[in-house]
Formats: structure tokens, sequence, C-alpha cells
């Protein structure tokens, strides 16, 4: 697919191509089945900049494009999807929303390290009781002096285990609904705050998932991200980024399933003849040839008008939906055509399914999606 790359967005996809192929690919059967955080990959990782991706280099970040990161993340996700989600929390959620609204203070003390892939991050929003409806926020954080203390409760949590600064999302003024929510920097150490075990998942099993719990976790004024009050555009605003994130998890998803499934289809026999002959086989793998690149070029085209400054809200939704749902497609399809070999560990190919599934969960279920789309059309033609 020709989108007009230049020389150093075709280095960085390279790159990360090679790096998944080498570093990433040879373990990831085994991290999954074990549950195996990538610890020294996230390190690896960080050392090549693909932690803190398009921050800035006065932040210590590698100062690239956001189609630089798109492209990164597919070649990542394309062999693991759980070291696809750790690095796009990381850059999409947290040093992201970190470098455009964080103060000095906290790009000095916490972007720096975050963007150098020292440290690791979390973004928590979700709670028990607020999903997809992220307004009703039940953390509470209360003045007291120059802190803020913490009390309440987050939910499914990317990082939640093995990150070391929480970006988390509480009520200071429940009177004010979303107006009333406010974003902290949290570190792990603080007293009061924990983590629960991590989530025993159906798919991206490497990367860890958890619940935090805070109990009267004091927090220092000087960790409020952006102002008080505006947690929730914060949260917002982060999310259409990592919208693109998870979409390009996607499509290295449902582009790793297709190439599979085409390779085996040229190999295995089946009545006499490569089962690709057989137009039942064709038929699935044109389809999941249009989907792969349709996804990819939604993707692409979010990061495009990001990095040309134009708004992005609505492609970035469209590009997540219809990635994430050409992934779970391209991986049903992929296991059919390998038959009973699709169902068994060993062919990785039941991994890109289960893997696969929750794009089009997190980051805004698909319905969430669906509902943004229909939000931004109507205000077009009002
Ligand atoms: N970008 C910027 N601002 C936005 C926005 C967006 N995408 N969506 C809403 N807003 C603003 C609105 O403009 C509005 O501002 P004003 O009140 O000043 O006019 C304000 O936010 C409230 O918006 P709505 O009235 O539209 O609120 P709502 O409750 O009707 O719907 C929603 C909001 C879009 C459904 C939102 O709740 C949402 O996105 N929900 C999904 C949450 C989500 O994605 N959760 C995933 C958590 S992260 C995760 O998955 C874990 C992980 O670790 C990977």
């Amino acid at each position: 697919m020709e989108f007009g790359l230049n020389e150093e967005q075709l280095m960085i996809q390279q790159t990360a191509r090679d790096f998944a192929q080498t570093e990433i690919a040879p373990t990831a059967i085994e991290r999954d089945k074990n549950a195996v955080f990538p610890t020294e990959i996230v390190k690896k990782l960080g050392e090549l900049g693909f932690m803190g991706m398009m921050v800035n280099p006065k932040y210590d970040g590698a100062g690239m494009d956001t189609v630089s990161y798109v492209l990164a993340m597919i070649e990542i996700s394309k062999v693991d999807a759980s070291v696809g989600v750790i690095m796009s929390v990381n850059n999409s959620l947290v040093t992201f929303g970190l470098e455009r609204w964080g103060s000095e203070f906290i790009k000095e003390k916490y972007l720096k390290p975050l963007a150098r892939g020292e440290k690791l991050g979390a973004f928590a929003l979700s709670e028990p009781e607020a999903g997809s409806d992220a307004t009703q926020q039940k953390t509470m954080a209360e003045k007291d002096g120059d802190h803020w203390v913490l009390n309440g409760m987050k939910n499914w949590i990317t990082n939640g285990k093995s990150a070391d600064y929480y970006i988390v999302m509480a009520q200071t003024d429940k009177e004010k609904r979303h107006k009333g929510i406010t974003a902290f920097l949290v570190e792990k150490g603080t007293p009061g705050f924990d983590h629960g075990v991590k989530e025993d998942k159906l798919g991206i099993r490497s990367s860890d998932t958890c619940s935090l719990s805070f109990t009267n976790c004091r927090v220092p004024e000087e960790n409020i991200i952006w102002e008080v009050g505006k947690g929730f555009y914060f949260a917002m605003n982060t999310l259409n980024g990592g919208r693109y994130g998870i979409a390009s998890q996607a499509v290295g998803i449902a582009e790793g399933a297709y190439e599979v499934a085409l390779k085996y289809s040229l190999e295995r026999k089946a009545f006499n003849t490569e089962i690709f002959n057989h137009q039942a086989i064709q038929f699935k793998l044109s389809d999941m040839a249009v989907k792969v690149d349709a996804a990819k070029l939604l993707t692409l085209r979010a990061a495009a008008l990001k990095d040309a400054g134009k708004d992005y809200i609505k492609e970035a939704s469209m590009a997540k939906l219809f990635a994430s749902e050409a992934a779970v497609h391209c991986a049903l399809e992929a296991v059919q055509i390998h038959g009973g070999y699709g169902y068994v560990r060993e062919y990785q190919v039941e991994r890109y399914l289960r893997d696969a599934k929750v794009t089009e969960i997190y980051e805004g279920t698909s319905e969430i999606q669906r509902m943004i789309i229909a939000r931004m059309i109507k205000n077009e033609v009002q």
C-alpha cells in the first residue's frame, strides 16, 4: 500500500518490523500462555525511542510524527498485540496527554522518564460503575491543604500492575458532573494506593490489566494535570489519540492473521490442489485483503490529519471502529482457513482471535464509536 510515506517513516516501519520479528515473535506464544509481562522487550522499545515516539526531544521523546507511530504500532501488534497495547497506552494515553496538558513540573519529573521508556505509564478512567458512561466517576478527591485525598476504585487498567506513574481521573466536585472531574498523576508506592490481582484474560494475556484502589491516598496539588475540573476533557481528548493507537493495533492483528492465512492456503493441499485454488478460500482471503487495506488507510488518514494539525476525532473513531471489526473478522477467517490447526495454540492463529476481541471493547466500545460518529455527522449537516 502506498500512502506517500517518506524515507524516515519507511525506516521506522522497517526498524519496528525487524525488532518485532527478532525480539518479540520468538517468545510471544510462551508469554501469552503463561501471561508473562514482556519487561525486557518494553525496556528495549524504550531504547529504540518507541515508548515516547511523538514526544518532543526537549522532553526526551523521539520527536516522530503520528504516521510513524501508527506504522510502528502495526508492525509490533502484528506479532504480539500485548506488546502493542503496552506501547499504545504509554504513547497515546500517557505521554501525549502529559506533553499537551501537563505543567512544566510534570513534564520534567514524569514525562521525561516515561518518554525515555525508563518508566511506564497507565491511564485510569474506567470504574466498576463507569465504563462507557465515563462521566459517572465515583472516585472522589477532596482538598486537604496542599494535597488532594483520593478514595475509590478503578477497573480494567492496562499496565495496572507494571506501571510506575498513573493518570487518575477523580471527581473533585460532584455537583458539576463532568465539569467537576480532575486528572491527577499518582506515583506507584504512594501510601493508600494499591493494585488488584492481574485479570485472567481471554486475550492480550501478556499485558497486565488490574483494578486500582485508593484509600485516603494523598496526592500533592502540583500533580494535577491541566487544572481542577478539566479531567474529563483531558480524558476525552487523550482518548481521541488512543483510538488511532488501538486502530493501529487492530490493523496489525488483522494483517498478521491475513498473512498467515494466505501463506497457509498456498501450502496446504486438499482435493488435489492448494486450498487457495478453491473459490471458497479465495473469497475469504479477498475480503480479508480488502478489510486490512481499508483499515490501514483509515488509520493512516486519522494520523495524517493529526500531523497536519487538523480535526481527527471522527476519523480516529471511524478508524478504531472499522479496524477492530476487521481484526475480529480476519482472525475468525484465519482460524477457519486453518481448520483444526487454527484451533490449537501451536499455530498462533487462535491468539489473533483472542487478542482481536478486546479491540472492539477498550478505549471506547464499537457502540461508543458509532455514537461519537453519529453525533459528528449530525453536527456536519446542522
Ligand atoms: N473529544 C473532546 N471532547 C469531548 C469528546 C471528545 N471525543 N467527547 C465528549 N467531549 C466533551 C463534550 O464536548 C462535552 O463538553 P461540554 O460539556 O463542555 O459541551 C463533554 O465532553 C461531555 O460530553 P457529552 O455531553 O457528549 O457526554 P456524554 O456523557 O453524553 O458522552 C462519551 C460522552 C463520548 C460517551 C464518553 O463518555 C466516552 O467517550 N465514553 C467512552 C469512554 C472510554 O473510551 N473508556 C475507555 C477507557 S480507557 C481504557 O480502555 C483502558 C485502558 O487502559 C486501555
